[in-house]
């Protein structure tokens, strides 16, 4: 199974997107009320290879492996296998096939940090102190006065160490107490991953998402955190109020992508996305040193904890551009399946222009499945009825058509949807003026120029409050994304850029030459345009 073409110069990745698919939730072909592969084959026009596809480069699909489910996929029971309820390798062979006949790439998540309590590496493991797998994870004897071996806390709460009563040890565990956490400095451990890799990247398989990777080591010596309190505050924020200074982002974290990319540079234009949740100061060790041995991307989650707001969002952008090294782009999402959806998040009336931002940014972007029907969080009461830490409402199904189950499923939905009959793929492909025919044309656009795909950024400076403004430029052709992100009109000043540009795309029905000496913004509103040849000239002289 070959790959689409992928120039090694400009890999596929370098202004691409991907669409991560949460693969409960995406589309059921056999009635059991849950996603499978059979459903994201069905569904794959919608992503690439027609005229009303939304044309991404690339699609993620969340853990498909066999999971007890403490963490719905992400406690993995065995890394190489597909689980029965969405199918066998054979379907991911033939997506694999089907997605590469449409040049669309797909990829995986790897979940190399910690395991289930079912995985048979740890059933081994907890077998007895002396088994030849007790050194795959980390365990510890309890405190001199009983208890837990130090303060460590777990990422969805509570003490990061479970006790086995058999053995009278500890183990250790970053998230739930049926995730074990792997102990990477065990070089069995790195062999036994690397094959995994290998097996998928054997069946066609483009890439990884990496989970969690900022976990990945902790203090040999599994000192107690320290109480916060410094000049930085502490990231992730601790509730316990320490700083995980021994267990997140260690120094030795780079070792373990080294390794991992090592593999992956065996089979030519793979890629490795880490999700690394750090502020992007902290990301460029994640990056490698340009010499292929660090992850390709990394994703920078702070479009996810700002306001929404023009400042916000310029200093995030404006914090990337610096910190990212420079033979790398940023990494955007605005949702995923941990998070409160954005169209939630920012106010529906915001998806729009927020579409319009993303999609106009520079780097690789992550698209999150229902987005580009503006789908929002499913109502409070439905926030755990399965995770325990409340992640539901952002992972009820796709909404596919107005019929009760949205053309998710013929059977039950393991979550309830939430307004099928309000927001659906097949009423918004209808209608030119929807959210989603927004997605298609934004998309087709950065697809087709070169300066919104991969070229240079450029913020505009000294704009009006609630105004944000910046350039593209690449081989000759300049565009300007100018957004008013306030509730009230704005006329704004752009002739230091040029004296006219043409209206490209944009968030309402504005069209042709706009005089940028005098350009009005509505509330909400935002423009694509592009720069006469003359203003190109003029910048650059
Ligand atoms: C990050 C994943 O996105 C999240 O869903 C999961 O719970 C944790 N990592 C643990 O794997």
């Amino acid at each position: 199974m070959t790959p689409p073409a992928n120039d090694p110069a400009v890999p596929w990745w370098t202004g691409g997107v991907i669409y991560q698919v949460y693969p409960r939730s995406f589309a059921d072909a056999n009635g059991d009320g849950i996603g499978d592969l059979a459903g994201v084959m069905a569904h794959l026009d919608h992503l690439a290879g027609t005229r009303d596809s939304l044309g991404v480069d690339a699609v993620w699909l969340s853990p498909i492996y066999p999971s007890p489910l403490a963490d719905f996929g992400y406690d993995i029971s065995d890394f190489t296998d597909v689980a029965p309820e969405f199918g066998t390798l054979a379907d991911l062979d033939r997506l694999v096939e089907a997605c590469h006949a449409r040049g669309l790439r797909l990829l995986l998540d790897l979940v190399p940090c910690h395991t289930s309590i079912h995985h048979p590496w740890f059933v081994e493991s907890r077998s007895s102190r002396s088994s030849a797998g007790r050194d795959w994870y980390t365990w510890a004897d309890p405190a001199p006065g009983g208890g837990p071996p130090n303060n460590w806390i777990s990422s969805f709460g509570g003490s990061a160490w479970e006790l086995d009563p058999a053995s009278g040890q500890y183990y250790l565990h970053t998230f739930y107490r049926e995730q074990p956490d792997l102990n990477w400095r065990n070089p069995e451990v790195a062999d036994a991953i690397s094959g995994v890799l290998r097996f998928w990247f054997e069946r066609g398989v483009d890439g990884f998402r990496v989970d969690a990777i900022i976990h990945a080591i902790k203090d040999s010596q599994l000192r107690d955190n320290p109480p916060a309190g410094g000049p930085i505050p502490p990231f992730p924020p601790d509730p316990s109020g320490h700083d995980p200074v021994f267990t997140v982002d260690r120094p030795e974290v780079p070792e373990v992508i080294r390794l991992l990319r090592r593999v992956a540079n065996e089979y030519p234009g793979r890629l490795l996305i880490g999700e690394a949740y750090l502020p992007v100061e902290r990301l460029a060790r994640y990056l490698g040193d340009g010499a292929g041995d660090g992850f390709q991307r990394a994703f920078d989650f702070e479009l996810s904890v700002i306001p929404w707001g023009a400042e916000p969002l310029r200093s995030t952008i404006e914090r990337a551009e610096r910190f990212t090294p420079p033979d790398v782009e940023p990494t955007w999402a605005l949702s995923n399946h941990d998070l409160s959806r954005h169209a939630t998040r920012f106010g529906e009336e915001r998806s729009r222009l927020a579409a319009l931002l993303l999609l106009s940014m520079r780097g690789t972007l992550c698209l999150y499945a229902g987005e580009e029907i503006g789908m929002v969080d499913g109502p409070e009461a439905a926030t755990s009825l399965h995770d325990r830490f409340g992640r539901d409402r952002q992972r009820t199904p796709m909404q596919w058509d107005a019929s009760p189950t949205g053309g998710f499923t013929d059977g039950d939905p393991w979550l309830p949807l939430v307004d099928p009959e309000e927001r659906n793929v097949a009423d918004q492909s209808r209608d030119p003026g929807s959210l989603l025919s927004q997605y298609r044309r934004l998309l087709a656009l950065r697809r087709g120029s070169a300066a919104l795909r991969d070229g240079a950024l450029s913020l505009v400076h000294d704009l009006p409050p609630d105004l944000l403004a910046w350039t593209r430029t690449a081989d000759g052709e300049r565009v300007l994304m100018v957004a008013n992100l306030g509730d009230a009109p704005v006329t704004v000043d752009l002739s230091g850029i040029g004296s006219q540009a043409d209206v490209v795309a944009g968030t309402g029905s504005r069209q042709g030459s706009q005089p940028l000496a005098n350009l009005q913004l509505d509330p909400l509103e935002g423009l694509l345009l592009r720069l006469w040849k003359a203003a190109c000239l003029r910048s650059v002289l």
